[in-house]
């Protein structure tokens, strides 16, 4: 079973003065894929608020974690220097076609400073902090998601086997 976790980073969503819609909007994408979400949590642009989710959801084995937000350019933006600390290995084939599929949609993809990685079996994905940025960028990364998590389960004998 894939098993999700959602780390929104927000300092207004954090303290309650705006509503968070791009967490949900990853909690339906991974429920209309038949994914179990199993922790949610809003953290402010703070990097060892991040540090400390993204560590804590990996210790519980969970397979993907998504964050969403804070990867702009604003002096806020911690995101991906948090992730970075955080992942053993780093996995940029997703967030390169996200910046380079997303450009097809706006030139802002450029901003988006978003990586990837895996610590442990858990593999990390940023992703930018709009509800339609994120709808987006799940879109074009999805088809990969589940040969990436049966690969850091060590559920592969043969990668050729699969399309
Ligand atoms: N990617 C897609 N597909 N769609 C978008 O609307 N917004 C961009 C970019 N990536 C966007 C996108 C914008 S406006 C910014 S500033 C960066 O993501 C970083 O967003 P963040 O700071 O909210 O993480």
């Amino acid at each position: 079973m894939v098993r999700i976790g959602i780390v929104t980073v927000s300092d207004r969503s954090s303290r309650g003065e705006r509503e968070d819609l791009s967490g949900p909007a990853i909690r339906e994408w991974a429920e209309g894929k038949g994914y179990a979400v199993e922790e949610e949590t809003v953290v402010p642009d703070e990097y060892d608020a991040i540090v400390e989710a993204l560590t804590g959801f990996c210790e519980k084995g969970l397979s993907l974690v998504c964050t969403t937000g804070g990867t702009g350019f604003a002096p806020r933006d911690v995101t991906p220097e948090a992730t970075l600390a955080v992942i053993e290995r780093s996995a940029p084939g997703f967030s390169e076609v996200m910046r380079m599929r997303s450009l097809a949609v706006t030139p802002h993809a450029m901003l988006s400073r978003a990586v990837a990685g895996i610590r442990g079996s858990t593999l990390i994905i940023n992703l930018p902090g709009s509800p339609k940025a994120v709808k987006e960028n799940l879109q074009f990364i999805e088809a990969a998601i589940p040969h990436a998590i049966d690969l850091l389960r060590d559920n592969v004998s043969d990668c050729g086997s699969v399309e």
